[in-house]
């Protein structure tokens, strides 16, 4: 792969900003300074930018902590989007969110560039876990514990159709004013809808995990870092 392919690929330098570099003699391959932008760059050669290994992703996986107020989208004509967030040079990698927060949900968002992935981990019969931990207005009763654990019915409005849900785990929290969800589905607003069923009323939502990948604790909202290989590997594992 050309040299300024792989700067670009791997989410550093533009093409043009990697000639640039290569001028200043700041990219080195194996130790040697590069002569051209067009060198042919062989996998597991050692990349550094002013010192810094340039690590080679064929795909890309972010954890974002998506913060309230801002569109799981990749562009958005009058909202901020989570892609918004990122660097300039991880905008070039073609990123996009995998699954949907509504705008007031806070947690875990994986961004990628892997559309095979993201289309399997997404399809309905994986069955992907997703947890969420949730604040509502008014105490759950244990009826309503059973009731949405059981899979309620979610009336049609002007998004959705009338859909039933599939069972889940709820474990409130001893004040019953909240606590974690369970989901292995992911329909349009649904636990909002959910909550609506029982009567009662979303007051904060976040989501911690997907995919058996726990949120971050260090990440604050709008931060994000790459996955680690074991999480990953478990992405991988969940799109099997
Ligand atoms: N359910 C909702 O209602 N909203 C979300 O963002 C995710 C799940």
């Amino acid at each position: 792969m050309r040299l300024d392919k792989y700067m670009s690929a791997a989410g550093v330098l533009s093409r043009k900003e990697c000639a640039a570099a290569v001028k200043r003699g700041r990219i080195l391959v194996d130790g040697i300074p590069a002569a051209k932008a067009d060198i042919q760059v062989q996998p597991g050669q050692a990349v550094t930018l002013d010192g810094v290994p340039v690590i080679y992703r064929e795909y890309t996986y972010i954890m974002m902590h998506k913060p309230r107020g801002v569109v799981s989208a990749t562009d958005d004509p009058g909202e901020r989007t989570v892609l918004d967030l990122l660097p300039e040079q991880l905008r070039r990698l073609n990123l996009f969110p995998c699954g949907r927060l509504d705008k007031n949900t806070t947690g875990f968002v994986l961004l990628t560039s892997d559309g095979v992935l993201s289309h399997r981990v997404l399809a309905p019969k994986r069955h992907a876990e997703k947890v969420y931990r949730f604040t509502v207005k008014f105490p759950l009763s244990e009826d309503d514990v059973k009731t949405l654990e059981g899979g309620v019915s979610l009336s049609a409005d002007s998004y959705a159709e009338e859909f039933l849900t599939a069972p889940c785990t709820v474990l409130p929290d001893e004040d019953r004013l909240g606590g974690r969800i369970v989901l292995t589905e992911g329909k349009y607003h649904q636990i909002k809808r959910m909550m609506e069923a029982v009567h009662n009323q979303i007051t904060s939502l976040a989501r911690i995990s997907f995919c058996g990948i726990d949120l971050d604790p260090e990440l604050q909202p709008g931060e994000w870092r790459y996955l680690t290989a074991e999480e990953e590997a478990q992405l991988k594992k969940c799109a099997e």
